[in-house]
């Protein structure tokens, strides 16, 4: 299943399937702060990259509180065995740790570090899982239409990355998107 719409300066597209198939410039992973791996994707991007993935990961640095990426922000790693340049590895906020207008903030913000930092790589293409919406518990309804509408917002202005596609793992999750795809109404400068 796969469906797409076109924004200012590029396309979201939507599939159901496994994220670490995906032959993209970069695969976005939903990581938390140690970036030393995980389940979820964060397992299955490890499993799938090998082991130079969890060296690169162990060579960033760490800051006073032990984290190598702190909630909302993200790093950038080669991508060992994956058929992508760059594992861009994001940290989604855990749902209602924090106000919900705080985790919706930083749900949106990581979304729009994740796509400069990939401009900033010259990717052209770039791949997200849903991030937050797992073992961080952010209701899938709620996290499509941020996301989304975060990458709208990104594509309003001219970058190296001109399509933006989310893998979604499962049918429930993948009819969540497509729903909050069709819902978001268009930038007026579009
Ligand atoms: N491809 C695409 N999507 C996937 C895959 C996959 N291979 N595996 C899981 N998913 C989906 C889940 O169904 C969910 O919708 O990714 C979404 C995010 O779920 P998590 O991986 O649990 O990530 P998150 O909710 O952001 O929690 C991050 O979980 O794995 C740990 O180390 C990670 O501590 C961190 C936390």
């Amino acid at each position: 299943m796969s469906e797409s719409r076109d924004f200012a300066h590029g396309r979201v597209e939507l599939v159901q399937g496994d994220l670490v198939e995906q032959q993209v410039d970069a695969i976005v992973n939903a990581a938390n702060s140690s970036l030393l791996g995980g389940g979820g994707v964060d397992g299955a991007i490890h499993r799938a990259a090998g082991g130079t993935l969890l060296a690169e990961c162990q060579q960033l640095p760490v800051d006073g509180q032990g984290r190598r990426c702190p909630t909302g922000e993200c790093r950038v790693t080669g991508a060992g065995n994956l058929q992508a340049r760059y594992v861009i590895h994001a940290v989604g906020p855990v749902y209602n740790h924090g106000s919900a207008e705080q985790s919706a903030a930083l749900l949106r913000q990581v979304h729009l570090n994740v796509l400069q930092a990939a401009a900033q790589h010259d990717c052209q293409s770039v791949a997200f899982p849903a991030i937050s919406t797992g073992a961080y518990r952010f209701p899938i309804d709620e996290a499509a239409a941020i996301a989304l509408t975060a990458v709208r917002d990104y594509l309003a202005l001219p970058s190296s990355v001109t399509l933006v596609r989310f893998v979604l793992f499962s049918a429930d999750r993948y009819q969540a998107f497509a729903q909050a795809l069709s819902a978001i109404p268009a930038l007026e400068l579009e």
